[in-house]
């Protein structure tokens, strides 16, 4: 398995860094092209093992998948749901995977059946997919839990109005897909506001769908009998850009995230500036200036415009090595620290507390051999090993090469001494 291995020390890292498209929009929006007989084309798609894994799936229900280019290096895809003959999503791709569950509900509104397995839980907590299964049920559909897999039926999807008992990403996107084929109006109460599902909203219009109000807490979606392709570019990856961020402000440099839309990341720029960070904006770019001193500053993880649990790992780096004590508090996920315990092998001073991380901001960070436990994980001891003293060394960066694109080429452009050593 590959490892990065990072150079540390106060080195100021400079310069200018691209995002890449977002995974987190790109996963839905490539899926929701399960819904259309007509070729869909996306544009800015990161080249991610979870975008690997989720053509893989499409190619094996049955969508042609146009990707040669995209091999290539070029960020465009085709895709073309006119031959889908499978509506199964397996064990092996749901389990690398978790948003392979988004299949289930474009599956069962254009073609009336679907089997997905049941997810299980994961390194960052249980994470059910009880209210995917809720609205599904609302709107009509059958459901049963066989061997492990979710079978879903409905000979047409009902509008329904549906309230989830929580904000859930995942579920918003499933159930918003599903309506827009079914028959009637849909209201998703106490929905979901990531700028991802606007995204998705965006496309789904341009195929023909008529989704109104995504990005707000109530979203009315009125059915129609079919929908079209589309081209669609999708945003910047909002994570990536708040990980150079802090990059930048870890370091006492001074960078340029070009491609970060600053009110996407609102809840999060106003915690480095309390923090002492200097930034400046533009529509699509975030510098930031470091000073070297950060102090220490309370964070709390919600749902969209809250500050993002993606972005929580992070930012406790930063706090490590902060003036003072901050709190971070996870509300999301209940088992979302485990990158804690990492941090703690090179000198980070970070008590837990069932959701919330006292962390006490120390002098110096020195570098030591670190595992992997999750995506946003992976990134956090990334930036941890850039200030740490010596050598940090991550394994299992599998994690990491699901969600960033050559990060440690994208850092080594900013001045950083990275690089990954092939197993
Ligand atoms: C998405 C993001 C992930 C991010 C998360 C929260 C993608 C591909 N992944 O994940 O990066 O960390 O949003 O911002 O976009 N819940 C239930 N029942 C459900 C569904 C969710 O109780 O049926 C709970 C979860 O356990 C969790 C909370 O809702 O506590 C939020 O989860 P959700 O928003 O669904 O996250 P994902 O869509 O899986």
């Amino acid at each position: 398995m590959d490892k990065i291995v990072v150079q540390g020390g106060r080195r100021r890292l400079q310069g200018e860094v691209s995002v890449s498209g977002s995974k987190n929009a790109a996963l839905p929006l490539l899926i929701s092209s399960l819904l259309t007989a007509e070729p869909c084309v996306y544009q800015n798609i990161p080249h991610l093992a979870d975008i690997r894994t989720t053509l893989r799936l499409l190619n094996g229900l049955g969508v042609t998948v146009d990707r040669e280019a995209w091999d290539a290096g070029s960020a465009e895809l085709t895709l073309r749901a006119d031959r889908v003959s499978h509506f199964e999503a397996s064990y092996d791709l749901v389990k690398t995977m978790r948003a392979s569950f988004l299949v289930l509900g474009p599956l069962v509104a254009r073609f009336g059946e679907a089997r997905v397995s049941a997810p299980g839980g994961c390194a960052i907590g249980m994470r059910p997919v009880n209210l995917h299964l809720k609205g599904l049920a609302e709107m009509g559909a059958a459901i049963e839990q066989v061997h492990g897999y979710v079978e879903v039926r409905a000979k047409r999807l009902r509008g329904a109005k549906i309230l989830l008992d929580v904000p859930s990403v995942g579920a918003t996107e499933n159930l918003i897909m599903a309506a827009t084929l079914a028959q009637g109006t849909t209201v998703i109460e106490n929905a979901a506001r990531e700028p991802e599902i606007e995204d998705l909203a965006a496309a789904l219009n341009n195929m023909g769908a008529k989704v109104d109000g995504a990005g707000r807490d109530v979203v009315h979606i009125e059915g129609v009998d079919v929908l079209h392709g589309v081209t669609h570019r999708v945003i910047p990856d909002r994570i990536e850009a708040g990980s150079f961020v802090i990059a930048g402000a870890l370091t006492g440099g001074e960078v340029r995230v070009i491609g970060a839309r600053p009110e996407h990341l609102e809840a999060f720029l106003i915690k480095l500036k309390e923090a002492g960070v200097t930034l400046e904006t533009s529509a699509n770019s975030v510098s930031v200036r470091g000073n070297g001193k950060i102090k220490s500053v309370d964070v709390t993880t919600l749902p969209y415009p809250g500050f993002p649990t993606d972005l929580q790992a992070q930012m406790m780096v930063l706090m490590s090595v902060a003036d003072g004590v901050s709190v971070i508090t996870e509300t999301i996920f209940e088992n979302r620290f485990m990158h804690a315990l990492e941090l703690d092998r090179m000198g980070t001073d970070i008590r837990l507390e069932g959701n919330r991380a006292v962390v006490r901001g120390v002098r110096e960070l020195s570098g030591a051999p670190v595992m992997a436990t999750d995506l946003r994980a992976s990134v956090s001891l990334i930036l941890a090993g850039l200030v740490a003293n010596g050598t940090t060394e991550v394994a299992r960066v599998y994690h990491l090469d699901r969600g960033y694109e050559q990060v440690e080429k994208k850092l080594s452009q900013l001045g950083a001494e990275i690089q990954r050593v092939k197993a």
